[in-house]
């Protein structure tokens, strides 16, 4: 695989005054920072479709202010309601309206596209990820779950189709702008950062009296459900390990994780010189979306400013894996590889799942975890010789998304029995 010297803006793109985005997931946190620019910037940017899951009313909203070429929502019944709304003077009648699946797969992948904010959360991104990437489209990476499970497969058909994914979460952002092109070859290490989220001192005697509310109460980011539960975990820091792992083309023993309380330093990359570059500025995720959108030029975004002399201190601290445990299982996962990252984000996407329902504990979110990856490495490493040949490949291997699918369902059935035992 290439290293980050492939990117490179289209000349077509580069020469055209607007560039028209496609927004997967336009009514989530990542999508409402997507909108906000664009609303900042009409003369450099169109948006040429949107879609949601069931936020309708927000949905609509979107359609009246920016007008998109398509919609796609998630059921056909939804989507002939907006149509008959819309043909009758409220917006813009011209909108077509797609839905489900393949309506994803056709706005990720439609013609008239030049960027494809990828900004659904969890699985349900993986397919129409892929698809912007086969029609070889500018791809912002937010949504890191399809990296993880199928990065290989995302980065060879982008080197193929030509696409490029530009890495929008903070710290792959963070990674991206200070290697600025140099190969991966110079690269001795990457060092992600992690706020340590809600739980970074509670004594851990109290893991266990752990509420929802307290867990969704993240000290320095706002962001989706998901994604501010995996904070507290750090097994969000393990999916960006995975993540990181394909996008900049290094080994996941040249990834490390340290703890950077004020979330100002967003991630570093130590080079073979022992030159640290780190990109810095108050956590607001408009700035790595902006980044991507303008890309390669920066935008004159209008947002609060990094006071340094205010900031005072920046304090980085190992991170306490007794406390985080989530992130050794993740890291097992990434060194494995093969099905076992997919299998792992399968389940975790459940796991979490149960907990935002209130159906099991904050400290059940590991045990079920680590029982069911317990399972995994029953399943890859101790089946009797004459069984190898019943171990499903796509536990082996992901050569397609079927595989990756396939994985990741494994994952979510094995936390279906562990959570029947528990409840
Ligand atoms: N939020 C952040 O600051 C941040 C930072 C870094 C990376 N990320 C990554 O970006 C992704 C999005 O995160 P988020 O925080 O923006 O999530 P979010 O606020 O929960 O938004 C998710 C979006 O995806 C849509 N969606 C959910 N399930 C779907 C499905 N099954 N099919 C189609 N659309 C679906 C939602 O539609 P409805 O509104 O209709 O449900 C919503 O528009 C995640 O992978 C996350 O890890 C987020």
């Amino acid at each position: 695989m290439k290293s980050t010297a492939s990117f490179s803006k289209s000349s077509e793109t580069q020469a055209s005054a607007l560039t028209k985005v496609s927004v997967l997931g336009a009514t989530g946190s990542i999508g409402l920072k997507t909108l906000e620019i664009v609303r900042q910037f009409p003369q450099k940017f169109q948006i040429e479709a949107l879609s949601c899951k069931s936020s309708i009313e927000q949905l609509r909203e979107q359609i009246i202010e920016f007008k998109p070429r398509i919609v796609c929502v998630d059921t056909s019944g939804q989507a002939s309601e907006l149509k008959e709304t819309f043909s009758i003077g409220q917006g813009s009648p011209e909108t077509e309206f797609v839905w489900g699946r393949e309506g994803l797969k056709q706005i990720s992948s439609d013609d008239e596209t030049d960027l494809v904010v990828a900004g659904i959360v969890g699985a349900a991104g993986l397919e129409p990820t892929y698809s912007a990437v086969e029609a070889g489209k500018i791809v912002a990476v937010a949504n890191k779950e399809p990296l993880v499970m199928a990065g290989e497969l995302f980065m060879q058909t982008a080197k193929k189709t030509g696409a490029k994914l530009l890495p929008t979460d903070s710290e792959h952002n963070a990674i991206f702008q200070s290697l600025h092109n140099e190969p991966s070859e110079r690269i001795a290490r990457l060092i992600l950062t992690a706020s340590g989220g809600p739980f970074r001192d509670l004594p851990l005697d109290k893991f266990e009296q752990i509420t929802l509310a307290e867990t969704l109460n993240h000290p320095n980011w706002e962001m989706g459900r998901k994604i501010t539960i995996d904070s507290a975990t750090m097994m969000n820091k393990g999916l960006e390990i995975i993540e990181a792992q394909w996008l900049f083309n290094v080994s996941v023993e040249k990834i490390d994780v340290l703890m950077q309380r004020e979330s100002i330093i967003h991630s570093m990359v130590e080079f073979i010189d022992g030159s640290f570059l780190a990109q810095m500025g108050l956590p607001d995720m408009r700035v790595p979306i902006a980044y991507c959108l303008g890309w390669p030029e920066r935008l004159p975004l209008k947002i609060p400013r990094l006071d340094p002399v205010a900031l005072n201190a920046l304090h980085f601290e190992a991170i306490d894996t007794q406390r985080f445990p989530c992130l050794s299982l993740s890291l097992k996962a990434a060194k494995q590889g093969g099905g076992s990252p997919a299998v792992l984000n399968g389940a975790n996407e459940e796991v979490v799942a149960a907990f935002l329902n209130e159906e099991i504990r904050f400290v059940d979110i590991f045990k079920t975890l680590a029982t069911v990856m317990g399972k995994l490495d029953e399943t890859l490493h101790y089946a009797e010789p004459e069984c190898l040949d019943e171990i499903p490949n796509f536990l082996l291997n992901i050569k397609s998304l079927e595989d990756a699918i396939q994985a990741d369902q494994w994952g979510r059935k094995q936390v279906g029995k562990v959570l029947e035992l528990i409840n």
